[in-house]
């Protein structure tokens, strides 16, 4: 092998090659097929995990714990009040402290500045769980399942639709750009990238043959797609009164059955989730009452379509974040 993950931490595809997201898609996918055979091998045995989170989850923190339990690991669930981070402790000091009870850290809260810290400090692998500038193991799950659907990445037509500069929108872009994907964001001008990101990507695309379109023009970045994905249109972190606005900006963008038709017949549906798209929540329920809309980023009828393969995107987070801990970590 001409390159070793061992020790690495993994905060943004932008550390990591191509070739290197390639290993880690098919370590996955060997991964996926040996729990799903029975033969799976316990790779972190004996190892300790600390899990940060200082905003909630249900997907990364299961897929965390899952994947270290299957693979023999143990684990310890620092929660939004748990911890002195960064209110009675510095983050240098925390990982410190940290990386000399544990083999391995998960990070998931506010700025990439923190995740980058912890990483710098700790002395073990950290691992970017989300933060408002990267989300980079959820593009690991999203680019399993498209290969799952379509054998491959290269050449792909995938389309975010939404908010166009939120982390997930972030963290497509580069996985994107490195992996040759022809890339969209489909959104309003007020939501676009920042043109620094941008620039990022249509530099790493010239070496990679992958293709970056920034529209605002539904028709024009949805036509023939093979991949639409949207996101929430107001992330964690973000103070309440925001939502107005977004509700105006992007309900012209909301994924629904006239979106999906001008996309190719074979194209499938992907969202990171959680998802808005019924009035089964508190906060749908509450904008419902204060909007009169009951759904949001995607409609129900596109969420449980046959097109959407939102559920193998949710599994795929436990075998790809397993990867990535088995490559950084592993016996
Ligand atoms: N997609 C995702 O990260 O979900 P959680 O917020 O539930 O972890
Ligand atoms: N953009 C969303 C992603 C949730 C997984 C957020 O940050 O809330």
């Amino acid at each position: 092998m001409s390159f070793n993950l061992k020790g690495k931490n993994f905060l943004k595809l932008l550390d990591f090659s191509s070739k290197e997201i390639r290993f880690l898609l098919d370590l996955s996918k060997h991964l996926k097929i040996s729990k799903y055979a029975g033969t799976e091998n316990e790779n972190l045995k004996g190892k300790n995990i600390a899990l940060i989170f200082e905003k909630t989850s249900t997907r990364t923190r299961c897929a965390f714990e899952t994947a270290a339990y299957d693979q023999g690991a143990r684990v310890t669930y620092l929660g939004p009040v748990e911890s002195q981070m960064g209110k009675k402790e510095s983050i240098i000091d925390t990982a410190k402290v940290l990386g000399r009870m544990y083999d391995g850290i998960e990070y998931r809260g506010f700025g990439q500045d923190i995740v980058e810290d912890l990483g710098k400090y700790a002395g073990v692998p950290v691992w970017n769980g989300l933060t408002d500038m990267f989300h980079p193991t959820q593009i690991l799950a999203d680019f399993l399942t498209i290969e799952e659907n379509f054998g491959n990445l290269e050449g792909i037509k995938l389309a975010y639709v939404g908010d166009g500069r939120n982390n997930v929108a972030n963290s497509l872009m580069i996985g994107a750009a490195k992996m040759g994907l022809d890339f969209r964001i489909v959104c309003p001008k007020e939501l676009e990238p920042t043109t620094e990101l941008l620039n990022t990507s249509l530099k790493i695309s010239k070496t990679t043959g992958a293709k970056i379109t920034i529209t605002n023009d539904i028709e024009e970045g949805i036509k023939g797609i093979h991949v639409i994905y949207t996101d929430v249109w107001v992330s964690m972190g973000e103070p309440e009164s925001v939502w107005e606005e977004r509700i105006k900006l992007l309900l012209p963008y909301q994924v629904n059955k006239k979106m999906m038709d001008l996309a190719s017949p074979n194209a499938i549906f992907l969202h990171c989730l959680p998802a808005f798209h019924d009035l089964k929540t508190i906060t749908g329920k509450e904008i419902y009452e204060k909007f009169g809309i009951d759904c949001m980023e995607v409609s129900d009828e596109v969420f449980l379509s046959k097109q959407s393969k939102v559920f193998d995107e949710a599994e795929n987070r436990t075998h790809t974040i397993k990867a990535v801990m088995i490559a950084t970590l592993g016996n």
